[in-house]
């Protein structure tokens, strides 16, 4: 498992629900309902998060869905901005691709969508853009 920066100890496992409505919300990424975190929060394949030891608040965290073999999708790669730019992503991500190196078998492909913030972290870790080839493609049901 990765090292978290000095005072943040990195918890296997997601956040509470309310944590983890909170860090989707003040990072800035789309929260999604309260019905919707309950039912899916608890249903990934591999979840981090990490907790500022003096407030004793979850800080950051990410999550993986994947198939346990050779698919898997990075999501809810989140830092509560007070906490930015100390590393914390840069420790979420490092432990989910360990988590993934060790349960998978050699050549998995993982991806994620990269919004701007995240982009140089994610480059330092070895991905590339897969457009023009392949688009992320999305669909929201009513
Ligand atoms: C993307 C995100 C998770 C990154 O979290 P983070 O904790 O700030 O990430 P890190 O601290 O590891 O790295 C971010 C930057 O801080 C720098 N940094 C790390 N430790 C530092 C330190 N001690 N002092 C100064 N800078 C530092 C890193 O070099 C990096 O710089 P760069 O982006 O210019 O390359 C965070 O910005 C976030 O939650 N953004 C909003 C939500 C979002 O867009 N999520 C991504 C969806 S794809």
């Amino acid at each position: 498992m990765s090292t978290p920066p000095p005072g943040y100890r990195l918890l296997d496992g997601p956040p509470s629900l309310d944590e983890y409505l909170e860090l989707r919300t003040r990072s800035g990424l789309t929260p999604p309902t309260r019905d919707q975190a309950a039912a899916g929060l608890s249903g990934a394949w591999a979840a981090v998060h990490l907790v500022h030891e003096e407030s004793g608040v979850a800080a950051g965290m990410g999550r993986v869905l994947g198939d346990g073999g050779w698919y898997f999708h990075i999501i809810d790669m989140a830092v509560l901005p007070e906490h930015q730019r100390r590393g914390l992503g840069d420790a979420v991500l490092t432990a989910l691709l360990d988590t993934i190196r060790r349960a998978a078998p050699p050549g998995a492909y993982v991806n994620l969508l990269g919004d701007p913030p995240g982009r140089r972290l994610y480059a330092r870790h070895g991905f590339t853009e897969t457009a023009p080839h392949s688009l992320g493609m999305a669909l929201r049901l009513g």
